[in-house]
């Protein structure tokens, strides 16, 4: 069992007050918030070792590259990749997915087809729709049902010779349905098709083992997993990373340059042009080392009571409806019948209460339902029942208002 005081007292911000209230953060799908070893790791950073890495023969230069390095190889580790330099640095998961779609670009023709799923967030619906759009490929959807789950049917049938790249989330941002991507991973390979998996809103949940689930590529965030803003990873198969050209042409990514040609550097760096975010990348390694100290098996299990406890409160309010009622992480997603989700989400924020309002990146979704958007409250192993009682109260009261 987790001891949740004490978690928490290891965010500075947990305590703050937001327009008078002690605040209750329930927008962890947005970003997590940071715990005090991942701050001072930011400045001790800066403040003992801040200079360019891959670049220079000097001291600093030497032990910001290690620690970047070192920090790569960390979360090697964590997802279980074959090879560190499968392992690039990313500003976040738009960033990694664009780094794909680009090198897609020189991959698909005419007549190819990509799937995407209902469940998407924009950054892995627009992207692929762009690159469609460049190489005459189609782009095929996996369709939902109003649990909130793909239809493996449908998918199953969606797949054909003509099928190159399927993309799905490995849990979706708006509803928190987790998606059977190992199934849905082994049957895009049986028609030869690659996979890349949107993690973003996973990683803070769970530990994923790319090999184990076979991906080809897997991008997440760094922020949403305690980490700093500007942070994330790509993790690619060295062989898909070796097919693919680079994302963005610039400083350290090269072996050589003339003006006649260029030849570009081994993996990982052939994908990482120019200066990164140094002390982000380390930072994020320290994330990583904390929410291990935390342990993924007990984040499971109390989230797990989080949301059983959040979905029979709010099912006390009338005419509240959850959407997305498969299988599903700690988040949810609700409406109040005849109530706009901004008027909720403004009044309970005044009570100190932090939930995001809206369609969360995913129209698509909102489309479905028929719905302009959802109040979301998404849960963190930092988060408490009694905040969950606090917010459930904080909504009856909003509710009386606007009735
Ligand atoms: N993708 C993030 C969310 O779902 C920003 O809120």
């Amino acid at each position: 069992m987790l001891d949740i005081q004490k978690i928490r007292a290891d965010f500075p911000i947990l305590s703050e007050k937001v327009n008078g209230k002690p605040l209750v953060y329930f927008d962890n799908g947005a970003t997590s918030q940071k715990p005090q070893i991942v701050i001072d790791a930011i400045a001790k950073y800066y403040q003992e070792i801040n200079a360019n890495i891959h670049r220079g023969v000097h001291t600093l230069s030497q032990l910001a590259t290690d620690a970047y390095e070192i920090s790569r190889v960390k979360i090697q580790h964590h997802i279980n990749a074959k090879f560190s330099h499968e392992v690039l640095f990313t500003s976040g998961t738009t960033h990694g997915i664009n780094l794909v779609t680009n090198g897609f670009a020189s991959i698909l023709k005419p007549g190819d087809e990509v799937i995407v799923s209902s469940l998407e967030h924009h950054s892995n619906i627009v992207p692929w729709q762009m690159l469609c759009e460049k190489t005459g490929a189609t782009l095929k959807v996996i369709p939902m049902n109003e649990e909130g789950e793909l239809i493996m049917e449908a998918y199953d049938a969606l797949l054909s010779e003509k099928t190159k790249v399927v993309t799905v989330n490995h849990i979706s941002n708006a509803l928190g349905i987790i998606n059977p991507i190992k199934y849905m991973i082994e049957k895009a390979h049986a028609v030869g098709a690659a996979v890349l998996i949107d993690g973003a809103q996973a990683v803070p949940h769970l530990k994923p083992d790319v090999q184990d689930l076979d991906c080809d590529f897997y991008a997440f965030s760094g922020h949403k997993m305690c980490g700093p803003t500007g942070t994330g990873i790509l993790y690619g198969k060295e062989e898909w990373l070796n097919k693919l050209p680079p994302y963005q042409g610039g400083g350290e990514m090269i072996k050589e340059v003339t003006f006649e040609k260029t030849t570009y550097a081994d993996l990982p760096h052939k994908f990482e042009a120019g200066t990164p975010n140094i002390a982000g990348g380390i930072v994020l390694g320290t994330a990583v080392d904390y929410l291990n100290h935390i342990g993924f098996h007990n984040i499971h299990q109390h989230e797990t009571h989080l949301l059983e406890h959040a979905t029979k409160r709010l099912l006390e309010i009338e005419g509240l409806k959850i959407y997305g009622t498969g299988n599903k992480a700690s988040v949810v997603s609700f409406n109040i019948d005849g109530i706009h989700p901004y008027d909720i989400g403004s009044i309970i924020d005044k009570l100190g209460i932090a939930v995001r309002t809206g369609h969360h990146c995913a129209q698509p979704i909102m489309n479905f339902f028929c719905i302009p958007g959802t109040i979301r409250a998404s849960f963190s192993f930092y988060n408490t029942k009694e905040e969950i009682d606090i917010m459930v109260e904080a909504i009856k009261k909003a509710k009386t208002m606007l009735s």
